[in-house]
């Protein structure tokens, strides 16, 4: 990795963990995105943590949130805040979103917050969301730069995923059953 991605990082998540919490209710968008006490949930490009720790408090001990990222600074700093809150639910990745590693169908809930815009193979990581999410799994995406058209055309495309309902700029789509492009 180089100098500039890591102080690039260092940046996001000097915003993350000051500015950010004082805009962002992360609870709410997560409650949105469906997460619930008990759940296996992934969390794609969890970057500097904003969302992973209430994330594993949502699910709770019976739950287990695993929170991805392809930038190894990012999973160095998840790591750091996980172990510092004790937290035993949790599990950190390293990996490109599009080759998880997590078994099928394993997943109740997988979401990309402020990521889906920043993927380099958007229709790989979406067969990966569909291969890794158990029958009736939701994917939820947060809009980010994307105009709504863009995203729900992307996401539905393939006829991986079908549209369910849109809550604070979270958009759940529904795994379906179809399994090939
Ligand atoms: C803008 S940050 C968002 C962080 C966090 N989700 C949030 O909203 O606070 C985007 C993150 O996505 C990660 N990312 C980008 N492409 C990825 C990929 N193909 N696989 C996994 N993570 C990826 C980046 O490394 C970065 O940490």
């Amino acid at each position: 990795m180089s100098l500039y991605d890591r102080i690039h990082f260092k940046m996001i998540s000097f915003v993350h963990d000051t500015l950010y919490g004082l805009f962002v209710n992360p609870y709410k968008l997560l409650n949105a995105a469906g997460l619930k006490p008990g759940q296996k949930v992934l969390e794609v490009g969890c970057g500097p943590g904003f969302f992973t720790i209430p994330a594993a408090r949502i699910v709770g001990e019976k739950g287990r949130v695993y929170a991805l990222d392809i930038n190894p600074v990012a999973v160095e700093a998840v790591r750091r805040k996980i172990k510092e809150r004790g937290l035993k639910n949790v599990e950190v990745i390293l990996a490109d979103a599009s080759k998880t590693g997590l078994p099928e169908e394993s997943i109740d809930v997988a979401f990309l917050f402020g990521v889906i815009h920043a993927l380099n193979d958007v229709d790989a990581v979406m067969q990966e969301m569909h291969r890794v999410l158990k029958a009736r799994g939701v994917l939820s995406i947060q809009k980010s730069w994307w105009s709504e058209k863009k995203l729900l055309d992307t996401v539905t495309k393939n006829g991986l995923f079908s549209f369910k309902e849109k809550t604070s700029g979270v958009f759940k789509f529904e795994k379906s059953q179809k399994t090939s492009a």
